[in-house]
């Protein structure tokens, strides 16, 4: 299936890749998971380079062979409200797990930043790995749970954010009316893992709600970014299984009656890229001699920025992503993309030279959600 919206880009900001051994490259703060101005600098790269969207991933407990700097590392809803002060139109992509978290407490923070941004706020909504429940009080929870727990949670959160009908406030101080309450919404929600009567104190946003994303591979999971959410981060090991998952996610759409251009399906990439195929060889080498054992795939998108710039613009030809996320291998990896990729896929009119809106929904081309009663 052809895609019909333009290229969109995220960057994963906390620092210093997937990987085992970036935090010991000499041009790389070894702190950066925990260096505001690091995540604040890296913010601004990417909103000067027209990116719709950071995005943090979570990491909320701590297991075995866990990647050093998520050992010490910020909370995001904290960061993105930081960073939400220091930028203007760039969306703030939050992850946080079902399995562990509140829904009411999350539907509030996520609102929260949404408003303290001006319509920017999103919500990566995944089930996460069993191994954290401990940290939780849900111990005696387990991987059988995860989504039952994901569909609740959802639903939940959906229903608090639309708690308000946009007229609700009506804050007249001459009859000193302040709200029509008839425009208030409980979800009195009773599952299985989750009891929420609502409502939630807060109205909605400019966007109408956050906007909603999942992650996962899985049947399970493509039914519930399906049945609930704005948009996916998936990943395929090649273009032809990522078009396949982009696909099937589309198909699933239409039988539920949605429009497949109001989501966003994206996946994660690591490039490393240089002016010439040399350049960026040199780069990754200078990551491979940090390990004796040299243990460090080659990323798939890698090479001269005109060769990256082809891979991408591929990709989302052939509909595989409507958003690329960027990690960073190299230090210098965003800034690289920046410099010397971002201009080509300008040129080549597959990615914008200016912000289309102020919202994070409006960049993504994703449209006002009503309110709507559950
Ligand atoms: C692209 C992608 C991104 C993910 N990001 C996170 C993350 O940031 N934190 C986390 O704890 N789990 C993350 N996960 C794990 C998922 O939450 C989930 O546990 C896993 O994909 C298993 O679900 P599935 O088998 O239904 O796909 C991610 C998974 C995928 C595929």
């Amino acid at each position: 299936m052809e895609n019909i919206k333009k290229l969109k880009l995220a960057a994963i900001i906390d620092g210093l890749g997937w990987n085992y051994v970036g935090w010991q490259h000499p041009e790389m703060p070894a702190d950066a998971s925990e260096n505001i101005d690091f995540y604040i600098q890296q913010a601004k790269l990417a909103e000067g380079a027209k990116f719709d969207t950071l995005f943090l991933v979570d990491v909320s407990h701590v297991g075995p062979g866990n990647i050093p700097h998520y050992l010490s590392m910020f909370e995001g809803v904290s960061v993105m409200s930081a960073i939400s002060t220091h930028t203007q139109k760039i969306g703030l992509s939050v992850t946080a797990s079902t399995s562990y978290a509140d829904p009411y407490s999350v539907a509030r923070q996520i609102l929260s930043l949404d408003k303290i941004s001006r319509g920017r706020a999103s919500l990566n909504a995944i089930t996460s790995n069993p191994g954290g429940m401990v940290n939780f009080s849900r111990g005696h929870l387990g991987k059988s749970d995860q989504y039952p727990m994901n569909k609740e949670f959802m639903e939940i959160l959906l229903g608090l954010w639309d708690t308000y009908e946009d007229d609700a406030f009506i804050r007249d101080k001459e009859s000193g009316v302040f709200l029509d309450p008839r425009k208030m919404h409980r979800v009195n929600y009773r599952g299985k893992y989750f009891q929420v009567e609502g409502p939630l104190n807060l109205s909605r946003s400019v966007q109408g709600r956050p906007v909603l994303y999942t992650a996962g591979t899985s049947q399970t999971f493509m039914d519930h970014a399906t049945s609930y959410t704005d948009g996916v981060f998936t990943h395929g090991h090649t273009l032809e299984e990522t078009v396949a998952i982009a696909n099937e996610l589309r198909r699933q759409l239409v039988e539920k009656g949605r429009r497949p251009e109001d989501f966003i399906v994206s996946v994660s990439q690591n490039p490393i890229v240089g002016r010439t195929d040399q350049e960026a060889l040199e780069k990754y080498l200078e990551l491979l001699r940090l390990i004796p054992k040299n243990s460090l795939p080659r990323p798939l998108f890698f090479g001269s920025a005109e060769k990256v710039a082809d891979q991408i613009q591929q990709w989302h030809d052939q509909g595989a992503i409507d958003m690329l996320i960027l990690r960073q291998d190299h230090p210098h990896g965003l800034r690289d993309f920046i410099d010397l990729v971002v201009p080509i896929l300008q040129e080549r009119g597959i990615f914008r030279t200016e912000y289309e809106a102020d919202t994070l929904r409006g960049n993504l081309e994703l449209p006002m959600p009503a309110f709507r009663e559950i």
